[in-house]
Order: C-alpha cells, then sequence, then structure tokens
C-alpha cells in the first residue's frame, strides 16, 4: 500500500468540489498539502479547516497560465522541498453543440483539463524520476472512452488526459523507474454541482463525491493504475472495441449517453 504520512500532495483545484475531498483524505492519513486554485476564498476555507491536522500551503494560481504554474512550482519546490503526489484534479466544462460553442470556451477546456497537465507534470516529474519516487493521479472521466454529443472539447481534453498519461508513464516505464507511479480516474456523473442538470445515462447513475473519491483514493493507495467508477465504466472501451459502430450508437441512445447533456446549467463559470 503506498504510504502518504509525511509526504507531500499537491491537488489542483483544491479549494471545493473533488479536489477538497482528495485533500481530506490526503490530512486524515498525515500527507501535509499545497493547494492550488483560482477561487481564494475556497482555498482559505480549506486551509482553515485542514491546517490542524497537517501543513498546508496554498496558492492562488491558474492552470491554465503556463507561467503562473512554473512560477508557484519554483515557490513549492523552496518551501517544502518538492512535491510526492500531484493530483491533476482541476476541470471546467462548457456544454453546447460543437459549433455554437465560443471558440474562447473551446481553448479554456483544453487549457485548463489538458494542457495543465503538461506544465504540472513538467514541474513536478522531474524530481520524481530522479528520485525513483512519487506519484501522478490525473482526473479523467468516463467521457475519456467515449463521445458526447454537447461537450466536444471537454471529452477531447479527456481522451487526451488518457493518452497524455498513458504516453508519460510508458516513457517513466522505460527509464526503468518504477517508484514512480500514475494513476487514471475514470467516473462518470459525481454529484458536485460542475453538471448540475446533467442526466445520468443508465447503469451509471450518478455518484456522491464522497463515494467517487473513496474510489479513486482507495485504488491509488493501492497502486492501481487506472480506476473507473461505477466499475462497469471500465467495460466500455471493450464494448466499444467489439461492437459495430452503429450498434454502440443505438445502445448509447438507448442508456441516455447522448442525451445526457442536454439540460445541463452552468453553475461553475460566468
Ligand atoms: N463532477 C463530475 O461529474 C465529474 C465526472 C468526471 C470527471 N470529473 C473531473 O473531476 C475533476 C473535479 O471535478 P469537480 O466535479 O470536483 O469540479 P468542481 O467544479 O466542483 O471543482 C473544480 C475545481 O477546480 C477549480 N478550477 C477551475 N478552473 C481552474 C483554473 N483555471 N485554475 C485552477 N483551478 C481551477 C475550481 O475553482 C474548483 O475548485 C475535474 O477534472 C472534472 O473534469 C468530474
Amino acid at each position: 500500500m503506498i504510504e502518504v504520512k509525511g509526504k507531500t500532495a499537491l491537488v489542483t483545484g483544491g479549494a471545493m468540489g473533488m479536489g477538497l475531498l482528495w485533500a481530506r483524505y490526503f490530512a486524515r492519513d498525515g500527507a501535509n498539502l499545497v493547494l492550488w486554485d483560482i477561487n481564494a476564498e475556497g482555498l482559505d476555507q480549506a486551509a482553515e479547516e485542514l491546517r490542524g491536522q497537517v501543513d498546508v500551503m496554498t496558492q492562488v494560481v491558474d492552470v491554465s497560465d503556463r507561467k503562473q504554474i512554473y512560477q508557484a512550482a519554483m515557490k513549492v519546490q523552496a518551501e517544502t522541498g518538492g512535491v510526492d503526489i500531484l493530483v491533476n484534479n482541476a476541470g471546467i466544462v462548457f456544454s453546447k453543440p460543437f459549433l455554437e460553442t465560443p471558440d474562447e470556451k473551446l481553448s479554456a477546456t483544453i487549457d485548463v483539463d489538458l494542457k495543465a497537465l503538461f506544465w504540472t507534470m513538467k514541474a513536478f516529474l522531474p524530481r520524481m524520476i530522479e528520485l525513483n519516487a512519487g506519484h501522478i493521479i490525473n482526473i479523467s472521466s468516463a467521457s475519456g472512452f467515449i463521445g458526447v454529443p454537447r461537450m466536444p472539447a471537454y471529452v477531447a481534453s479527456k481522451w487526451g488526459v488518457i493518452g497524455l498519461t498513458e504516453s508519460v508513464r510508458l516513457e517513466v516505464r522505460a527509464m526503468q523507474k518504477d517508484g514512480v507511479g500514475f494513476t487514471l480516474f475514470c467516473p462518470s456523473f459525481v454529484d458536485t454541482g460542475m453538471f448540475e442538470g446533467a442526466k445520468a445515462p443508465l447503469l451509471t447513475p450518478m455518484l456522491t463525491p464522497e463515494d467517487a473519491v473513496r474510489i479513486a483514493y482507495d485504488g491509488f493507495r493501492d497502486s492501481k493504475y487506472m480506476i473507473t467508477a461505477p466499475w462497469m465504466v471500465g467495460l466500455t472501451p471493450a464494448l466499444k472495441g467489439l461492437l459495430p459502430a452503429k450498434l454502440f450508437d443505438v445502445i448509447s441512445d438507448l442508456f441516455g449517453a447522448n442525451t445526457a447533456m442536454d439540460k445541463w446549467q452552468d453553475t461553475r463559470q460566468k
């Protein structure tokens, strides 16, 4: 089992939602925390809650900004000695049909949900490789395996997170640095408010944030690489590979996967 006591865990988007729940688990098990978010007020509240248990460093960082990430990372290295566990959790979603989605929304989604992982991994992975110790947890989604109408940029980012993690993991494997671990977490809908109004497809009911992060955290502690929640999400790639595309489309229609985002409401962005 991966030991986290005394380690330093950095959680992006750690001010609220699942990021805050990750932070609570790390604090419970004695890991010191670095929390990044754009929500300064939320960071203050999180720090106030967790500071009695472990050391908590908070930084207002917009993870869509590469320079902010590199600057904040240098400060983290200097003040904490380095990050042992990185959780790339910050995320945004915007839902409209592709051709009606403003260019800025398409770009911002890729910047926050995918490109930020380039910069955080470039900032923190070298030390992990040098020490042959550390763990990177990247949050993808069930939508990292399928197409979903009305959120193509989000889906593209989550497919990207899987491809990126897989490729970097294989590079680290080729270096024979088996002390550096990777975890991909792919949940279906989770009731944090990010997907307000979305309708969970058949067989993948809306998860509570507590259940989702418990499954992910326990899986990470068990060194699992790919964690899906609920577990049947993990069948999707096999089904897609085996079934003809037209049949898969019809099954997705029947399960409600293709209309899940029809009534989504924006509760996060202005
Ligand atoms: N909620 C779901 O149904 C669901 C399902 C699958 C995957 N996910 C993924 O799980 C992760 C967490 O989702 P959540 O539901 O807890 O979302 P949330 O909206 O509750 O929390 C996201 C956090 O990220 C922060 N954030 C947003 N933009 C940022 C930026 N530019 N820089 C720094 N911080 C930023 C927010 O302030 C917030 O604290 C995301 O990557 C999301 O895509 C969520």
